[in-house]
């Protein structure tokens, strides 16, 4: 089955507060994209990458991808008004043929080769999957107007990072079905194939170091 990399780039990280999108940011002198464009290029399980780029900023994730000479890259293309939407611009972007899907942040520039290659291996037994870490802390689940109206175990709480995998199959029908929902804003992919109930989602051990780059703090 071939396997296949989606990386958004679509957003402008408003949370970040600087000029240009945080993707294109560097970090000691390699710009956050780079860094998981380089990774899904060199991981050998990959066959192609779809890189999801903000609209204004194309230029900037051609001239990121000719840098590192990407073998791999099918495509790049805009993202857009939200993660949504971009990514359903990705999906819609690849073959349509059965394959296997990894869909990641690139503002998550330290994914690991062992995760990427759990997620491809995963896929054989299931057809949804995402990356997850443990919470350390208790997380609260507030009412309305702020008061705690439960508090989940914290055993069974994780924090969803990405990469998010599945079948194409799996994640065109999500897509297809979440576009009739435009009111809808989902923020991650796994959670679209949940609420419509496509695959029994799973779950890939994630790592403390495969953080979003989101405030101007997780720079530093
Ligand atoms: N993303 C995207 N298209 C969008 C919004 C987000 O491709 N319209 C991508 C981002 O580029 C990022 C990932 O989705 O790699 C995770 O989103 P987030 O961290 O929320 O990024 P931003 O939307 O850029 O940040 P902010 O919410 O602070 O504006």
């Amino acid at each position: 089955m071939k396997k296949y990399a989606v990386i958004l780039a679509g957003g402008i990280g408003s949370r970040m507060n600087t000029t240009v999108p945080k993707q294109l940011l560097e970090i000691d002198g390699v710009p956050i994209l780079a860094y998981s464009l380089r990774k899904f290029e060199e991981h050998p399980q990959i066959d192609g990458i779809v890189l999801v780029m903000h609209g204004d900023y194309i230029h900037e994730g051609e001239r990121i991808a000719g840098e590192l000479n990407l073998q791999k890259l099918l495509k790049i293309i805009p993202g857009g008004s939200s993660r949504k939407q971009s990514s359903f611009n990705g999906v819609a972007a690849l073959p349509e043929e059965e394959s296997f899907v990894l869909i990641h942040d690139a503002a998550r520039p330290f994914v690991s080769d062992r995760i990427i290659s759990d997620c491809c291996n995963i896929l054989e037994t299931c057809r949804a999957a995402s990356t997850v870490i443990e919470s350390s802390d208790t997380v609260y689940i507030l009412e309305d107007n702020g008061v705690v109206n439960e508090i989940p175990d914290r055993s069974k709480v994780v924090m969803v990072q990405t990469p998010q995998c599945f079948h194409y199959s799996v994640i065109a029908e999500a897509h297809r079905l979440g576009a009739e929902d435009p009111e809808l804003n989902f923020t991650d992919d796994s959670g679209m194939v949940h609420h419509y109930g496509l695959a029994e989602v799973r779950c890939v051990r994630g790592e403390l170091a495969n953080r979003k780059i989101t405030n101007p703090g997780d720079l530093l």
